[in-house]
Parts: structure tokens; sequence; C-alpha cells
């Protein structure tokens, strides 16, 4: 077998974790679940989940990972042998090729729209909510740029850690800063910045249920890429010098500000442009934006039109920094275990998903008939993951750091062999033996009643 990759740096590691933390979690998801509970009061609490209940379970990953050197099923063979506990690993890799599949299906919509933006299409006297739903109801546009995405995902992943992830996530995240920043400020200089930043910043309290904090513990799993042993795969490539405490809280951080600043930029825009509303679902960035680039589009052209293909781009970069992560979680396991190479192994997962992509793809159109418990393929596979697996995977883990490791190792691991603060590695190591099982679990429980 080849032997196993590595991240060569501190920084490389930051960027890959950063960049599959980072994506259309950030950028696509988590607007559309502000607007739909609420706005300021959701990510308030979406904040305190970040920090309190996802960081520990993000570290609990890095050091099963780190201290396993495999990926997330062998990891829990290794740690403890023959017991049930490998189960978790296989749910993750289950995990990973769900998200893997409808995560894939929303990236080729972006990548649609980032083609029409450069080709000037996105222009004015169209109804974009029709041609929004007549583009994801084809039967076969949609399959067409779900292959191109995920071969673009494949061919990083085929190029292993070093020369593929690492390479790629040290010049797509800088890139993607950049266009954050310009964006941030186009959007901030539109007329309704004051109605976007009330929205965004004055909290309504009564709007949060059970229901409500179901979804902002999911999104923040979701945005983090934690609960299905991504984080456990990629801090199997951390070198021993590696500090898991202090990188954990960086990508924390970098993910938080990319979430929030994607709402600077989207609801200023849509409160600039009468008649749109923030609750328009996964439809916010397909349709609602458009009418706003548009609009910025017929008083200054080429704000407009160099707005809306930045947008775009960075929505398809951030995409494929993270699918590249989920990829690796399925392309790592099936090469060491079932001994292909890590070629092969990357295109099984590729026309895996490719399989349950289309299943989502087309469950917007010649499948919108096939539902389950009243929800399609794709709002099932969402619903899976960021409502039932992640919150899952996020107590068995902690539970298994916290719980089943040796203390004395995962000390070690926290405080990277007593180099760093044992204070805050104990306090840690408390928010993952306490405060995260107890506290997703009841969220768990309560929000799936
Ligand atoms: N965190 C990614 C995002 O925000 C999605 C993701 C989920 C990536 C799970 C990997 C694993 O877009």
């Amino acid at each position: 077998m080849e032997s196993r990759g590595r991240f060569s740096s501190r920084i490389g590691v930051i960027l890959a974790s950063a960049g599959s933390a980072v994506g259309l979690g950030n950028i696509w998801r988590f607007p559309t679940e502000v607007g739909q509970n609420g706005g300021a009061a959701f990510i308030l609490v979406y904040v305190g989940f970040v920090f309190f209940l996802a960081l520990p379970v993000m570290l609990s990953e890095f050091v099963i990972g780190r201290s396993s050197k495999s990926n997330t099923v062998d990891a829990y063979r290794m740690l403890s042998p023959g017991t049930p506990w490998v189960i978790t690993g296989f749910m993750g890799v289950l995990a990973g090729f769900l998200v893997l599949s409808f995560y894939s299906v929303v990236a080729g919509w972006t990548m649609h729209y980032a083609v029409s933006s450069l080709l000037c299409r996105l222009s004015a006297g169209h109804d974009f909510g029709a041609e929004f739903n007549a583009f994801i109801s084809h039967p076969l546009l949609p399959l067409g740029y779900l292959a191109a995405f995920l071969l673009l995902s494949h061919l990083v992943v085929e190029r292993g850690v070093q020369s593929g992830i690492e390479r790629y996530s040290k010049w797509m995240m800088p890139l993607l800063f950049i266009i954050i920043f310009v964006l941030v400020a186009c959007s901030l200089s539109m007329p309704g910045v004051a109605d976007g930043l009330r929205f965004l910043l004055r909290p309504d309290f009564s709007k949060v249920t059970w229901p409500v904090v179901l979804s902002a513990i999911g999104q923040a799993f979701f945005s983090l890429s934690v609960g299905i042993g991504c984080m456990i795969t990629y801090a199997s490539y951390f070198g021993p010098r590696m500090r898991l405490v202090p990188s954990a809280i960086h990508v924390c951080i970098i993910d938080t500000l990319v979430a929030v600043t994607s709402g600077f930029i989207i609801f200023p825009a849509v409160f600039s442009v009468p008649g749109l509303s923030v609750d328009a679902g996964p439809g916010l960035v397909f349709i609602t934006l458009p009418n706003v680039f548009n609009a910025a589009f017929s008083q200054i052209p080429p704000v407009g039109y160099v707005f809306s293909l930045l947008f775009y781009v960075l929505l398809l970069l951030a995409a494929l920094t993270s699918s590249i992560s989920m990829h690796e979680i399925c392309t790592a396991f099936i090469h060491e275990k079932y001994g292909l190479s890590r070629r092969r192994a990357a295109w099984v997962v590729t026309l895996l998903c490719f399989v349950g992509g289309a299943a989502c793809a087309l469950s917007f159109g010649p499948l919108r008939g096939l539902t389950i418990h009243g929800m399609g393929i794709f709002a099932l596979f969402d619903y899976l993951t960021a409502k039932f697996f992640m919150p899952l995977g996020g107590i068995l883990i902690t539970l298994f750091v916290g719980w089943k490791m040796p203390r004395m190792r995962v000390m070690d691991e926290l405080t990277n062999g007593g180099t760093c603060s044992r204070l805050l590695a104990q306090l840690f190591f408390f928010l993952i033996r306490w405060v995260a099982p107890l506290g997703v679990c009841i969220i768990f429980v309560n929000g799936l009643r």
C-alpha cells in the first residue's frame, strides 16, 4: 500500500481544515437558516453552539485522528479493538457519502450560475424564480453540472494529501477571503443596509423554539464539518508538533467569521430590492440574489456584473474545498480498508456519489413524487445528515474521547506532550466530557420530538 500522506505545515493544516469547514454551509445554508429562523436570535444561539458544543467535538475528532493515524473506521478499531464503537466510524462514512451527494448538487447549481454570470445571462427582465425552478427540474442539465463538479473534487483528492488537498487549499482559501472582503464592501454600500443590519443584529428571542435550536446545532455541526469523522480523517495527517487546541479554535473563528460575514453580504442586499423576502429558503442565493445583482446592474452595470460573477465563483471555490474533505473521508476508508490504490478508491467514491447525487438532483424534477415522511430525496439527505447523523455522531465522539479513551492519552494530545497550556486542556476536557454530550443530547431528543 502507498504510504500515508501528511500535511507539511501548520498553515497548510489550518487552511485545509478551514477549507473543509467554510463552504456552502456558510454562504448558502447559513443565510437560508437565518432567514427562516428569525435572524439575530438564531445567530446568537448558533455562535454559542459553535464554541461550547461543536468546538469540543472538533477537538475530540482531532484527538482520535492524530492518535490513531487512521481513517475514521479503523481509528475506532485501533483505539478500542473488538468493541461496537467502530459503528460510529461506519456511520461517519455513510454520512460523508450522503452529504457529498446532495452537496454536489447545490455546487452544480452554483457552477451553472457562475457560467450564467460570466456570459451576462443574469440580466434584466427575467423571472429568476421561474428560471431557477426550470433549471433544477430539468432532467439532464443539473446532472451534467453535478458530474462536472464531482470530477473537479475527484481530481484534487486523487492527487493525495500534500500535492492535492494542502496545495489547493493554500491558494483557494486566501482568494476566498479577498472575494468576501470585496463583496461586503459592495453590499454595505447598498440602500437596504440599515434594514439588513437590523435584521442581523436585533434579536427576538420569542422565535427560539426546540426545532429552531435543533436547526442551530445542526447548522453549527454542518458548518464546522464535525460529527461524521471528517476531522478525524484530516487529523490523521497532522504531524506530532501540530497544536490541536489553538488549531481548532482558529478554524472555528474563521468559519464563524465567514458565516456571519456572508449574512452581511446577503441581507443588506436583499433589503435593498423591494418585494424580496429573507425567508426564501434554499433559493435565497439563486433567486433572490440575482434580483439584487440585477438591480445593481441596472444602476452601474460593471458593479452588478462583477458582484454576481465574484459571488458565484466564491461559492464554487468554497464548495470545492469542502467537498474535497467529504470525498477524502470515504476515499481514505476504501483505500486503506480494501487495499485499492488511492486513485481507484477515489473513482469508486466519485461514481457512488454521482448515483446518490443524481437521485437528489432528480428529486426536483422527474422524481418529484417520490417522498419519504413528506420529504423528497434531497431534503431527506439534508435532514438525515444535519439533524440526525451529525448530532448523534457528535454525542458518540465526545463520549468516546471523554469516557472511553484513557484520560492521560487525551490530555497528552490536548497539551501536545505537555508543551501547551494544561489549564486550557483541562477546560476543554471538561467540555468534551460533560457539556458537549449532555448539551447535544438534550437538544437532539427535544428537537426530534
Ligand atoms: N462544512 C461544510 C460547509 O460548511 C460542509 C461539510 C459537512 C463538509 C460535512 C465536510 C463534512 O459547507
